[in-house]
């Protein structure tokens, strides 16, 4: 990483050249085709995302098996198909000097049972808040292998398709977050308990993928910094997480924090204003920046380019945007040609 703190000087994330330090963070479009596949419209929409001066986007969530799909209109990566559709969205995204990592996820007691005709699946058959009115089953040893080996599929697709590398959505109250939790993980197995043993299927799943894919391919993963819940996942923990797998060879985490019942933080902050509240996970994304050796990315209510000085100042590797490149695709061009205000 260089130590050049210039937001459009370039970097490197593993083996990815990054033009500059901008990323596009996982952001479902509600664009793709009820059977999972990639549409047209979502190839037009990374071609304009790719122009608009981004050095790296991520997908939205796209989920390993139909089993972990939340809405209708998620993607999958589990067939031939979905794999051809996507290689479309690649081509396009790649284009302008920009790399792509594809976001892997199962939506596990957040997923839908009723599209999927399948069993809703958690860590623990909990009535929770978290999940709505289902009571998901807990999932069983060999489906949780299963879903491991359904993650290093997915990952050898998305390679396969031309993708730069993946990130593991380990965030916001989603299955790997379920397991991560001891707000959502009840289990007395291997899997639950202890620290290591709720962080076994995160890091099962990088060793997996890292499996399918070879070592010149680059895995991240987006973690909570803190669920923000009482007995949810804390900074200390999740941050021994990371530590352990930047150990094994993860090449980058991007901290976002919340989960859907998380008070008063979610994992979408609301009402941010530049220069008065932005970044509301900062203490989290400072205690990893300053303790990791991988690069760090920072999510969440970033809107001006003051904070992603600060940020780049205090060791943070990568700056990610959400809703500013939903409004603004040009964003980081126009930031670059010399604009002064804020994201809007
Ligand atoms: C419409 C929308 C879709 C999102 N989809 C995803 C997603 O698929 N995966 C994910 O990890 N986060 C997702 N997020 C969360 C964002 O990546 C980001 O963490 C959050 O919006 C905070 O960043 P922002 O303040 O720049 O918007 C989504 C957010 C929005 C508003």
């Amino acid at each position: 990483m260089s130590s050049n703190n210039n937001p459009f000087s370039p970097t490197t994330l593993d083996q990815i050249n990054l033009k500059n330090r901008f990323v596009r963070s996982a952001t479902w479009d509600g664009m793709g085709f009820t059977d999972g596949s990639f549409s047209p419209a979502q190839v037009e929409l990374y071609r304009k995302l790719s122009a608009g001066g981004t050095g790296l986007l991520t997908t939205g969530y796209i989920a390993v098996n139909p089993q972990g799909r939340r809405n209708p209109e998620q993607n999958l990566l589990s067939s031939r198909k979905d794999q051809q559709s996507f290689s479309k969205v690649v081509e396009v995204a790649k284009a302008h000097d920009t790399a792509l990592l594809a976001q892997l996820v199962h939506c596990g007691g957040l997923a839908s049972s009723s599209l999927s005709r399948q069993a809703l699946v958690a860590p623990s058959a909990t009535k929770h808040p978290l999940f709505e009115e289902e009571v998901p089953q807990a999932l069983t040893k060999n489906e949780i292998e299963t879903i491991i080996t359904n993650f290093g599929e997915a990952a050898a697709r998305a390679r396969e398709a031309g993708c730069d590398g993946v990130q593991i959505h380990a965030a916001h109250g989603y299955l790997i977050s379920q397991f991560l939790s001891p707000y959502s993980n009840q289990r007395t197995d291997d899997y639950g308990g202890s620290r290591e043993n709720r962080a076994r299927i995160l890091l099962e799943c990088y060793s997996k993928i890292r499996e399918y894919v070879g070592n010149d391919f680059t895995i991240t993963i987006k973690i909570n910094g803190s669920d923000y819940l009482e007995d949810g996942l804390e900074c200390q923990e999740s941050l021994a997480v990371a530590q352990e797998l930047a150990a094994l060879g993860l090449n980058g985490v991007e901290v976002s924090g919340g989960t859907q019942v998380s008070n008063p933080l979610t994992p979408v902050p609301q009402a941010i204003k530049a220069g008065e509240n932005e970044l509301p996970f900062a203490a989290e994304i400072y205690a990893f920046a300053e303790t990791l050796s991988i690069p760090v990315a920072a999510v969440g209510g970033i809107r001006s380019l003051e904070t992603v000085e600060t940020l780049l100042n205090q060791g943070v590797s990568l700056i990610s945007l959400c809703r500013p490149l939903i409004r603004e695709p040009n964003l980081v061009n126009q930031w670059q040609a010399g604009r002064e205000e804020p994201a809007t």
